[in-house]
């Protein structure tokens, strides 16, 4: 199946599955927003509670904070935020469109990319095993010719991107001959920047009220408060202060489901630590990302930065009070620096859907989708299901969830034929499902289901418990760290 089609299946099961809806969905949704739905948040609570866990529980120089979302607005100042934070737009005419200009010229660049593949393909299927791509791609003159224009775009592209020249982007856009996926004219507008950060106000009356942002990352809330953590705390050099918030960008093209959101969740961990010369000539300004490969390519969903002592250095110029840190061993004091992991909540959701969505051919020639997620991030643990609605066994049923609904996360269900029920359980990933029948009424036993092997075995009743809750706990997942 073609990717693309892979993630439109995701994407529509999210929402018959009660993942992910489209924000406002009778308005007919909302750019870039998204709601999770009862199956949605459960993951997604799991998620945040896995990453809080694996940083604060097992790491005791890491802490965590709640800041708010409103930051007094010369932090985005001081952050860099108001005069950089920017992408660079384009409209056209014609469309009424609006694009990143680029994304525009990326795109560009991909075609290229994609046509040098195409000619690979062909050849590959002419020639067969005796195929030697290196060769080709150094002899056939389609290929050369491609090649020439992508890199010589590239450089261009690099250029205009880092000397942040709106003019040479415009030219590379016309020169390249790029037009509008929509209206398929190059009635284009100029260049301009676009700041990504959501502006309102503050203050009941017109003339009372100052302009704040909604703030584009949630690490400006743990700068600002490092200090106090590090005071309240007695926290000595390096620690770590962890966050988990929504952040919120006005994106200009919003894409790729909730991928590329304008509300979206960021868990960040900034670790403060002692600043080694030698070390940092050679770390300084780094930054890695750590990408997934999502069915629309490989994609970033993690970055890693090394921010210097920038941003503690910039507040204390701008609120003009001192928050360097006091080392009592060497009695002094400094700015400490700062390096900073920074995931997206949604991302990750994301490729844990796409990595667990499965679509399976039975032995009985039907097809079952399963949801193949981690039992400690599945929404729901244990699905109750008595084998008929009469003869006492919904009130077994009931009997045994009330005992376990307090360790786990359990659903009961009733209706259809065990077997759609089995479906719907494998199709938001419950790892496990108990049947009761006129035995459990003898013995005591159920049959215990794996969602994987789809294997049954009767266990006693009682039994349950202990072999469910450490399979399915967040800390069975937490051990495998260490
Ligand atoms: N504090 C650093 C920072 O915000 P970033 O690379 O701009 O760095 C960090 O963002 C992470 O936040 C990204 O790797 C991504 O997972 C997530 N993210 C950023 N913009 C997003 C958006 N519009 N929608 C969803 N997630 C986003």
């Amino acid at each position: 199946m073609a990717q693309e089609d892979v993630f439109k299946k995701i994407v529509a099961h999210c929402k018959e599955y009660g993942f992910v809806f489209p924000g406002s969905d009778i308005y007919d949704g909302l750019g870039a927003v998204y709601d999770y739905g009862q199956n949605g948040v459960e993951l997604k609570n799991n998620i945040k509670q896995y990453w809080w866990q694996s940083m604060v529980l097992l790491h005791e120089n890491i802490v965590g904070i709640d800041s708010a979302v409103f930051m007094h607005p010369t932090v985005w100042k001081a952050s860099g935020h108001v005069d950089a934070f920017n992408d660079p737009l384009i409209d056209n005419r014609d469309s009424k469109k609006r694009y990143r200009a680029d994304v525009l010229i990326e795109d560009q660049i991909a075609k290229y990319e994609e046509k040098i593949e195409k000619e690979v393909a062909k050849a590959r299927k002419r020639f067969g095993d005796a195929f030697d791509e290196a060769q080709f791609c150094t002899t056939n003159q389609r290929v050369i010719d491609n090649q020439t224009r992508r890199d010589a775009l590239h450089k261009r592209y690099e250029e205009a991107m880092n000397a942040n020249d709106l003019k040479a982007l415009y030219q590379i856009i016309i020169d390249e001959e790029i037009v509008d996926p929509i209206s398929g004219t190059r009635n284009w507008t100029e260049v301009r920047q676009f700041n990504l950060m959501f502006k309102t106000e503050v203050g009941s009356t017109a003339e009372g009220a100052s302009a704040i942002y909604l703030r584009p990352e949630t690490a400006q809330g743990i700068f600002v408060n490092y200090l106090n953590v590090q005071k309240t705390g007695r926290m000595k050099l390096p620690f770590g202060i962890a966050q988990i918030g929504k952040a919120f960008r006005n994106e200009i093209v919003a894409r790729q489901f909730i991928f590329r959101m304008r509300e979206f969740e960021q868990m960040e961990m900034e670790c403060y630590r002692f600043h080694d010369h030698e070390k940092l000539a050679h770390y300084a300004n780094a930054a890695t990302d750590i990408e997934f490969k999502m069915p629309f390519g490989f994609k970033e969903v993690e970055g890693i930065h090394s921010r210097t002592d920038y941003d503690l250095r910039r507040h204390e110029e701008f609120s003009g009070k001192s928050i360097k840190y006091f080392d009592p061993e060497t009695n002094e004091s400094y700015t400490p620096y700062d390096i900073e992991t920074s995931i997206g909540v949604d991302r990750m959701f994301l490729s844990v859907m796409c990595h667990a969505y499965t679509e399976e051919k039975l032995d009985n020639g039907e097809t079952r989708v399963v949801l193949r997620l981690p039992a400690a991030l599945a929404p729901v643990k244990l699905a109750v299901l008595p084998l008929v609605r009469k003869d006492g066994l919904p009130e077994k049923a009931r009997e045994i969830m009330n005992e376990l609904k307090f360790h786990f996360n359990c659903k009961y269900e009733e209706k259809d034929t065990i077997g759609k029920r089995y479906r719907r359980a494998d199709a938001i990933g419950t790892p496990y499902c108990i049947t009761i029948d006129h035995d459990t009424l003898k013995e005591n036993t159920v049959t215990l289901r794996d969602r994987d092997t789809m294997t049954q075995e009767r266990v006693p009743v009682e039994q349950l418990r202990a072999l469910i809750e450490d399979k399915v706990s967040i800390t069975s997942l937490l051990k495998q760290l260490q």
